[in-house]
């Protein structure tokens, strides 16, 4: 009897927190998105050209979002620090930015967390493939 109340209470709660978790997911991906484009547009000459970072997991499919956006924060993290930078780091720490992307969330394996033992990449390559990650957040969630 306890068991079927606790079930029913969990579904009755799912039910209520996805609808209104939803539009706080979206608003984030979309702040960040924004803080992203202020970011590039604030970076130095020296860091747009020359700077290499290191990406992502290749196969989002094997890692999943949640290992990808953390090497994107540790990419983020190797950049001079500015009042953009750091709010766009912050913006990738934050635990409703995880929520959001936890849809496409996998049991990741070791590897996937190493970001330093993958390839480095452009600047400009590495911060549209971040743009795409949180681009695809907004799409599956306005969809979903
Ligand atoms: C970046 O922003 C800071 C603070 O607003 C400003 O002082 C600096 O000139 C900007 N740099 C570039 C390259 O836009």
């Amino acid at each position: 009897m306890k068991l079927v109340a606790f079930c029913l209470f969990a579904v009755f709660c799912c039910s209520l927190a996805l609808p209104t978790l939803k539009p706080r997911y979206i608003n984030k991906l979309k702040e960040t998105l924004d803080e992203l484009r202020r970011f590039k547009t604030n970076l130095t000459n020296t860091e747009k050209m020359e700077k290499r970072v290191n990406m992502p997991p290749k196969d989002i499919q094997d890692c999943g979002c949640l290992s990808a956006l953390k090497c994107f924060e540790e990419g983020v993290s190797t950049f001079n620090s500015t009042p953009y930078q750091i709010k766009l780091f912050r913006s990738l720490r934050n635990p409703t930015t995880a929520g959001a992307l936890q849809f496409c969330a996998k049991d990741s394996t070791p590897s996937c967390s190493e970001c330093k033992a993958h390839p480095t990449e452009s600047v400009d390559r590495f911060l549209s493939d971040l743009e795409s990650l949180i681009q695809m957040g907004i799409t599956k969630l306005k969809m979903g």
